[in-house]
């Protein structure tokens, strides 16, 4: 596999998507000794590039769930691998009764970078990325309490999340040059509204991390070859599942984009891992470009 840059790491190009083994549609939760397994498969298949967030948990009350998952993951796993990235997210809060909110103010941000410090168990978090705006102040002081986090050295990187366009200059502005390192936005098959996003991220030399590349938890990823039969039919002439010619696809728009597949089998990320490895020709990749 080919590393693909993402701001001064080199990491896999298919990362994986810890999401759904603590919060997902089906409301299906691998036992941990399942999700650790899942995490050592991923290492063992390649992938350096581990996305997580704060609030990826089954309940408001065990917020922090996937972040201890991943830390514990970790340990057990023996020698890691070199330059094994693991990105979180803050931003996002959730209270009593799931009431869900947003909170972008510095002190939030510090209670938070502090907490996923504590459950990821390092020093420093590699690529702490703003989860989702916090439409009640403004965008560019919101980067610059992510910045402030940086200069005082408790994250190395800043990524943002569900971002257009002029957050994404916004950000830009703030961060300085080379400062903002990577865009997450949803993008698959059935949610291409980021295509411009991608592309602008292409041109900045930005890392762009399609979020629910397959179409997400809860059916969406399972049934994408049957919903975009293209993938279906390309991935049998291949002998490949059509999730895997899906994120091939989306490696192929650009060495900028990672996708982030989640899982919660080991089978799944081992699959889409190998994606990186798949190669279309023009023509299967412009039908895919086609479908949706
Ligand atoms: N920034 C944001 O706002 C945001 C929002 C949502 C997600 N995310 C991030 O994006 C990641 C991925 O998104 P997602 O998990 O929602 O959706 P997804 O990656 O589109 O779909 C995940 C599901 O696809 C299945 N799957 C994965 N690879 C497969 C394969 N090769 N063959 C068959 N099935 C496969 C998995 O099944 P099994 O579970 O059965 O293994 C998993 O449940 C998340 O984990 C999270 O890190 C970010």
């Amino acid at each position: 596999m080919t590393p693909r840059t993402l701001g001064p790491f080199q990491v896999s190009p298919i990362g994986l998507g810890c999401m759904p083994m603590s919060m997902n549609n089906d409301k299906v939760y691998p036992d941990e000794a399942d999700a650790v397994a899942t995490i050592h498969a991923a290492l063992d298949a390649g992938v350096t590039l581990l996305d997580t967030a704060d609030v990826y948990a089954p309940t408001w009350d065990t917020f922090g769930h996937n972040e201890l998952l991943v830390a514990k993951a970790l340990k057990a796993y023996g020698p890691l691998p070199d330059g094994l990235v693991v990105a979180t997210k803050g931003g996002i809060t959730r209270g009593p009764g799931e009431t869900w909110g947003r909170d972008g103010s510095m002190a939030y941000l510090r209670s938070a970078v502090e907490a996923s410090l504590r459950r990821l168990d390092v020093e420093v978090i590699d690529l702490y990325q703003w989860h989702r705006p916090d439409r009640s102040l403004d965008y560019g002081e919101v980067v610059g309490n992510f910045k402030t986090l940086a200069d005082e050295g408790k994250v190395r990187c800043v990524g943002i999340s569900n971002a257009n366009l002029d957050e994404i200059r916004i950000a830009q502005d703030v961060l300085g040059p080379g400062g903002l390192v990577s865009v997450q936005n949803e993008f698959s098959p059935s949610h291409r509204q980021s295509e411009d996003e991608l592309r602008y991220c292409v041109s900045q030399q930005i890392a762009f991390l399609p979020w629910s590349p397959l179409g997400g938890t809860g059916g969406g990823a399972r049934d994408v070859g049957s919903r975009f039969g293209v993938f279906a039919e390309i991935a049998a002439g291949h002998g490949v599942s059509p999730q895997q010619v899906v994120l091939a696809w989306e490696l192929s728009l650009s060495e900028h984009v990672i996708p982030i597949p989640g899982a919660r089998r080991a089978s799944s990320i081992v699959d889409s891992a190998a994606a990186a490895d798949l190669v279309l020709s023009a023509d299967e990749l412009a039908r895919c470009s086609a479908a949706g």
